[in-house]
Order: C-alpha cells, then structure tokens, then sequence
C-alpha cells in the first residue's frame, strides 16, 4: 500500500494489487433491511449475505487471497502421515518465527482449548495484556481467572498512546508477589489487542514482559494472531526498532516467546491454526492434546489445500506493502470520520476501524447495549454489518449480574485486499449521516440469551419504535436510495 498525494493535495491509501477475482454483492434498500434486522432478531451475526452490502462482520477467513496462495492449493498432498504440504507448511512457519516445532490446529480456539486444557486448572491465574473472548472461555471452562494488566490509557477510547496493547510492568510484577508463580501457568500477550481496538503492543514491552517471566520461571505465550498489524506498527511507531526488517522483528519477538499460536483465519491469510515452540518439552506436552481434539500432527483438522494457502500467506505476510494495506485503509476510515465528529477508537488500530459507542449514543446505559443498537443502526443506515463489541459480547457474572464492558465499541472489519476505496468512502457518509441522527437510536434488550457467548447466538428486541424511526428519517433524506 502506498500513500500518495494527489495533485489537489488530497491523500489517500493506493491499492498495490489488482482484483482478479470478483464476487457479486447485494445492496438492499432500507425497508429491507428493516425486515432482514427483525428477523436476524437485532443480532447481526444473525444476518445472512443476501441482506448484506459491505461485511465487516470480521477480518477472520475472509481476506483476500493472493494468486500465490491460490495455485499453491492445487499442488497439496493429502497424505494423511508425512504429507508433503505439511513439510511445506512447517518450513514457512520455521522462517516466519525462527521456531523448531509446529503443532497444526484447526483454528485459532482450538490452540486456545489445548494450552488450557494442558496448562490451566482451579485457581490458576492468567495475566495477560487483554483478553480475547474464546480465549477467556477457555481459561475460565478450565476453572481460571484472567487478570488484564495494560495501562489506563489503553481503555480511553482517544489516546495519543502509540502502544495501547501493552503491559504494565509494575503490575505484573505486583500480580507474580501477589498469587506466586506457581499459580500462573503462562502469560499471555495478544499482538493487535482485538477488543481495545486492535492495538498493538511495543517490542521493547514483549521483551520486557519475557525477561520478568523467565525470571519467575514463567512460560510465556504469544497470540500471533494479528501480528501482521501490530508488526506493521512496530515497523512505522517503535523507533528504537523501525531499522530493522519485519523479519528481524518477528524473530526477535519470537525467540523471547515460550509459545506462540495463531488463527491463521487472521495470520496467513486464510483457515487454520497453530502452535509453535522451541521447547521440546512443551511440543511433548502439547502434541498428546492435538491428536486427541484436532487430527493427526500433520493437519490437525485442517484441509492440506488450506494448509498449502497459509504456507504461502505466512510468507506474504513479511511483505510490508501487503501488511500495510489493512492498517492504511483503517487510519483513512478513522481520520475522515474523526475530522466529521464521529468518535472512533484512536490511534488507528489494525483489524477494522471502531466506533466508539459509548460517545456516539451516550444517551443509552451500558445495559441496554449501545455497541449492540449501534451496530444494528450502522445496518439500517448503510446495509454494513459490524461487530458488537461491549457488553454484548461479555459474559454475565455467576451470580447472573450483568458485567458491564470496560468498553463499547462497534468494530467494522477491514478484511485485507476485500473492500475498495469508494466502498469506505461510502460508509464514512453513512455513518456521518447516522451520528447526525443518533438521539433517535435506542436500546436493545434480550429475548433470548445462552450462558455462554452470547453475542453469537442471542436474540434481542429493540426498545421501543425506534428501528422504524430511524428507517423513516433514511427515507426522508435519502428516498428510495440504499
Ligand atoms: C486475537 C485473537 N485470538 C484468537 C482468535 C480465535 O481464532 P479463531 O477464530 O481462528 O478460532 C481470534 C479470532 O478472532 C483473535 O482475534
């Protein structure tokens, strides 16, 4: 991706690849998305691609795919044992995090579901810079706590702090005399915190965070998910760092690291997971768990043609100028909306851009759900379906309290190479139309709500009339246009 300046002294994100292939989309008008948001009962995992003009439901499996990845799956061998592409696959791993063993998974959860179910038992305790739903699910399942351990400033929504993602030191060390090492099996840090906004944390930070660890003879655990983004921010914010190639980079954080694992719906641009390490005593420890809840330790539940794709994504994934593309896209989303009066999540994250629901609708409590009834608006207004990700996407507490999220934010994923400039272009307008219209969005409440995860499946009802208020307003500015 490069930024240039046009000649009316207007910047913006250049694409550096061109689309070869194409998929059709639909773009329904406002009476349809009224009926189509009623039906997905308010939860807009609950919609479906015939209702859906721009997803930006998630980045995770839905990059674009690059003709290197795409060729690459025809030549895979299915060989159950001693498959071809899982040698190809380790050695892209290998030269990605400099690591000498490579555990396959079948996604991101699945890593997740293993180092628990290996690592954590009743009374452990995670410190961690901020969690991540599944992982979280894991740990506590398992009968853990999560202790986040990043700065204040990493929940302020607007920040100039270049790191939101990192953890604070002292309070790590205050943690490791308060429980004992003994009760933390590791500590976690995830690259590009996905739920403060997908920031990142500094190098200087991990290495820090390694050192005190191995200090205590703590293992440390990496979520490489989103090392993409947050490798392109050490690359273009860490000074101290910023000479040295992305490579470099990688394996100076990865020879720190006891564990990394990754979605490789996320790193590697297409569907998979894994596990890697130096340690031949921990792959011993973890490998039993793969060929008992994934497959054999050549595909661990992944299809080989998959595994040939991310092969290749992990190397791509090196290449500034595709790295780049998501993080630029979102900092131009991010700072047309902000110079429009929209809040938004900043610095610029990576994995999408966010709305800052708290300040958007403050006129709703936390419970009912203002990230939930902005996302459902932001659908109304635009046909775009985004993310909730506050309260919503808590869990309640054992004694069935609401846990109210540190933040609300709606995310709207910028898939990597998926969306065009006028696309983006089109959703600022619409959610600058939106903000100018927020006193008529109200709450959600729940009709439906399962114990666990229940922003995937619950079902919701809004607060009143003020779906159909807001697609009147549409209509009265907009008339029959989507
Ligand atoms: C940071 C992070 N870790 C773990 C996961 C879980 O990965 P998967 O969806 O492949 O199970 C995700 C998915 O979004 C993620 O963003």
């Amino acid at each position: 991706m490069a930024n240039v300046t046009f000649f009316s002294g207007e910047t913006i994100p250049l694409e550096l690849h061109k689309v070869r292939i194409a998929q059709k989309l639909q773009f329904p008008p406002i009476r349809q998305r009224l009926q189509a948001i009623s039906e997905a009962c308010n939860n807009t995992f609950l919609l479906e691609t015939k209702d859906i003009f721009l997803d930006m439901l998630t980045d995770s499996g839905v990059n674009a795919m690059s003709d290197e990845q795409l060729s690459a799956m025809m030549r895979a061998d299915d060989s159950y044992a001693g498959s071809a592409t899982f040698t190809r696959l380790g050695d892209a791993v290998r030269h990605l995090f400099n690591t000498a063993f490579l555990l396959p998974a079948h996604q991101g959860r699945a890593c997740e579901h293993i180092l628990a179910q290996a690592y954590v038992k009743p009374g452990s305790v995670i410190p961690m810079n901020y969690h991540f739903t599944t992982a979280k699910a894991h740990i506590t399942r398992m009968g853990g706590r999560v202790e986040e351990l990043v700065y204040p400033e990493a929940l302020r929504p607007e920040s100039r702090e270049l790191f939101k993602g990192n953890i604070d030191i002292l309070r790590l060390r205050a943690l490791i005399n308060d429980v004992g090492p003994e009760n933390i099996p590791f500590i976690r840090l995830e690259a590009g915190t996905n739920l403060i906004g997908g920031q990142p944390f500094s190098l200087q930070n991990a290495l820090d965070v390694c050192a005190l660890a191995r200090a205590f003879k703590i293992r440390t655990v990496l979520d490489a998910s989103l090392w993409q983004d947050n490798l392109y921010f050490i690359k273009t914010r860490e000074e101290a760092f910023s000479h040295m190639s992305t490579k470099e980079i990688t394996h100076t954080l990865a020879a720190a690291m006891d564990i990394i694992y990754f979605s490789a719906r996320k790193l590697g641009f297409a569907r998979g997971g894994g596990m890697c390490m130096n340690n031949k005593g921990i792959y011993d420890e973890l490998k039993g768990h793969v060929t008992m809840f994934e497959g054999f330790l050549t595909y661990g539940g992944m299809s080989v043609r998959e595994m040939e794709a991310i092969a290749v994504g992990l190397e791509e994934s090196m290449d500034e100028d595709i790295i780049s593309q998501g993080p630029q896209f979102i900092a131009y989303m991010v700072g047309e909306l902000k110079k429009r009066g929209v809040p938004v999540v900043t610095p610029a994250g990576g994995l999408g851009c966010h709305l800052n629901a708290a300040k958007f609708v403050d006129h709703i409590p936390q419970t009912a759900y203002p990230a939930g009834a902005l996302t459902v608006a932001v659908y109304l207004a635009s046909g775009i379906r985004g993310m909730e990700r506050g309260t919503m996407s808590e869990q309640r507490d054992p004694d069935g309290a609401e846990r109210l999220s540190d933040m609300e934010l709606v995310r709207l994923a910028m898939p990597r190479r998926v969306f065009t400039l006028s696309q983006v272009r089109y959703a600022i307008d619409r959610i600058s139309w939106l903000h100018e219209k927020r006193r008529v969005i109200g709450g959600l409440k729940f009709v439906e709500e399962p114990a666990n995860m229940r922003f995937f499946f619950g079902k919701l009802q809004p607060l009143g009339d003020w779906e159909e208020q807001l697609a009147g307003a549409f209509e009265a500015d907009f008339g029959d246009a989507q």
